[in-house]
């Protein structure tokens, strides 16, 4: 089932926190020349048009990067906004990019990207946003299959962003399973996990999973833009990263103060950093 497409949510309050972590991870792994691979497992479009019909049937990107678009944001955000001030070089807010073009506009010329993505509508969309860039292979492809196949990655070094649309249930089991798999071939990779915030009993699976797997190293961050509720859709959004950078709690703690409270939509809006397992 491929229903989900990420243009009617890009954006979003999820879109920013998800970015912005992922921003800040290549930005740890850019202070060494060494080169690094970028590995996305569920790429989406690379790039999307906030005005297009889907964005604007929506409006989320509204309460998303549109309510940072234009202030003076902390430097923490910094990373995050460069990419996205990249692809909208007139200064209004049009296009956002995606994690794949995101992670395009922030690596060097010596690192890698691998990216895979199977909806056949947003596969080509993608393969046009990097048509000329040779850093990038492009698959259409099973995300957690490629991921077999190209993990250890040759530098050793690197990020994976796993980012599924989590339209079933057994989602999260796969990504489990997903995770388990890779961390057998790559053991020291940094993972960046993203979550949805929609039923609470979804993401206690995967923490208990994930406790009970012995992986090292697993911090959880979280922004609730209002309480947990059945009744709301997402109320909030998470990334589990495995083997963060070592500054990636404190620079968390010191940010979502101001951007919990800048994206907040009602009583309850919160946030949180903890480990679910130590180094
Ligand atoms: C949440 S969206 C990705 C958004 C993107 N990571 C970003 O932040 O801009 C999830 C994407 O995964 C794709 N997808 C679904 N199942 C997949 C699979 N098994 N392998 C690879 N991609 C898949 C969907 O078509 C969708 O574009």
């Amino acid at each position: 089932m491929l229903s989900y497409r990420h243009s009617f949510h890009a954006g979003n309050h999820a879109d920013v926190l998800k970015h912005t972590v992922q921003a800040l991870i290549i930005e740890a792994l850019k202070g060494k020349d060494k080169p690094f691979v970028y590995h996305d497992s569920h790429s989406g479009a690379g790039r999307y048009d906030l005005q297009s019909e889907h964005a604007e049937k929506t409006a989320e990107c509204v309460d998303g990067i549109g309510r940072l678009w234009g202030l003076d944001c902390p430097q923490l955000l910094h990373p995050y906004l460069k990419a996205v001030k990249a692809i909208n070089p007139t200064g209004d807010l049009r296009y956002y990019p995606g994690s794949p073009k995101m992670a395009g506009l922030l690596l060097r010329a010596q690192d890698r990207l691998v990216l895979t993505e199977l909806h056949p509508t947003d596969f080509p969309l993608l393969k046009q946003e990097f048509g000329g860039d040779r850093r990038a292979k492009i698959y259409k492809t099973d995300g957690y299959q490629q991921l077999r196949a190209s993990l250890p990655p040759q530098e050793r070094r690197g990020v994976v962003l796993i980012d599924p649309p989590y339209e079933l249930k057994t989602e999260y089991a796969d990504l489990v399973n997903g995770i388990e798999q890779s961390i057998k071939r790559w053991a020291t990779g940094t993972y960046a996990i993203w979550y949805p915030v929609v039923f609470r009993e979804n993401i206690d699976f995967v923490e208990r999973r994930l406790k009970a797997s012995g992986i090292k190293s697993i911090l959880k961050i979280e922004m609730n833009v209002m309480g947990d509720s059945n009744a709301h859709g997402m109320t909030g959004s998470g990334m589990i990263v495995i083997n963060p950078p070592w500054k990636l709690e404190q620079q968390m703690n010191e940010l979502l103060p101001w951007l919990t409270e800048k994206l907040a939509q009602g009583p309850g809006s919160r946030f949180s950093v903890e480990w679910l397992a130590a180094e």
